[in-house]
């Protein structure tokens, strides 16, 4: 299925997201009998995969991938006014491809860019899609070369606790960005090979076993082109990669030739 492996000291964290998961469902009957529909009638699967992933993210994250695809990887496409196209395989509720976005804007205004960004968690994506984050927290995320009022519009919403701060993408960003649901774990990937320029993949494959994760790894360099660039998380290794492939920064590698 997702290929979440959990390590043996999360007793508490499964108990707490089976709850959870109880609630989400409105399942009428006890754990035993909900893990049952699941695994022997294919039911609330989508809530059980929703359930068990750890979407934590926010803008920027780990900048200097933004700053390496702001200064070596995007001129030359500026330069050629050639579209860029880019792959975030773990989008979570969306900063990391809006970052990738935001970024090409910063470089070229008028840069074409397309960004396919996909998870296996439909919750996530449909946030992702609405492109909304709370100002108070967002805010914090930006790094001092980003202007985030060029990229997002404020608007305050009144409730009953308060009034809070929102902010929302802009539309040009937005229209950048395909987003999709998709496994890692899944055998092959529908994109061709060397499709893409650039493909992120960060913070997701240390839910996998290694061998999992040399799989996934090795799929997803074969839909970058030769000369494109993989950016890994600090969790990340390159494994098996490392012979086809130039580190040019921090898990920053350049593919040299087909694996
Ligand atoms: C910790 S977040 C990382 C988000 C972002 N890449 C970042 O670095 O900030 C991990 C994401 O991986 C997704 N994920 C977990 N297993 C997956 C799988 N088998 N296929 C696709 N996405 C998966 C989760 O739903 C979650 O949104």
């Amino acid at each position: 299925m997702a290929g979440i492996t959990l390590t043996e000291n999360k007793d508490i964290m499964i108990a707490n997201r089976l709850d959870k998961l109880i609630r989400n469902t409105g399942f009428q009957g006890n754990i035993d009998d909900l893990l049952n529909e699941i695994e022997h009638h294919g039911k609330f699967t989508t809530e059980f995969i929703n359930t068990f992933t750890t979407n934590k993210t926010h803008f920027f994250r780990e900048d200097f991938h933004f700053v390496d695809l702001r200064d070596r990887v995007l001129p030359e496409f500026s330069r050629n006014r050639k579209e860029i196209k880019m792959y975030c395989s773990a989008s979570s509720t969306g900063e990391e491809p809006y970052s990738m976005g935001i970024t090409v804007k910063e470089c070229d205004s008028s840069m074409k860019a397309s960004i396919i960004a996909t998870d296996i968690d439909t919750e996530v994506l449909q946030y992702a899609a609405n492109g909304v984050y709370r100002f108070q927290k967002s805010a914090k995320e930006f790094p001092e070369w980003i202007k985030p009022q060029k990229y997002f519009k404020r608007r305050v919403q009144k409730s009953v606790l308060g009034d809070e701060s929102f902010i929302k993408i802009n539309d040009d960003i937005k229209s950048m960005i395909t987003f999709g649901q998709m496994n890692l774990n899944d055998e092959s990937y529908p994109f061709e090979d060397e499709h893409f320029d650039v493909v992120f993949c960060r913070n997701v494959l240390i839910y996998f076993s290694l061998e999992d994760q040399n799989k996934i790894l090795k799929k997803l360099f074969r839909t970058l082109k030769i000369g494109g660039t993989l950016y890994l998380g600090h969790s990340e290794s390159p494994q098996d990669l490392i012979d086809y492939a130039t580190r040019v920064g921090q898990n920053i590698f350049v593919k040299q030739r087909n694996i």
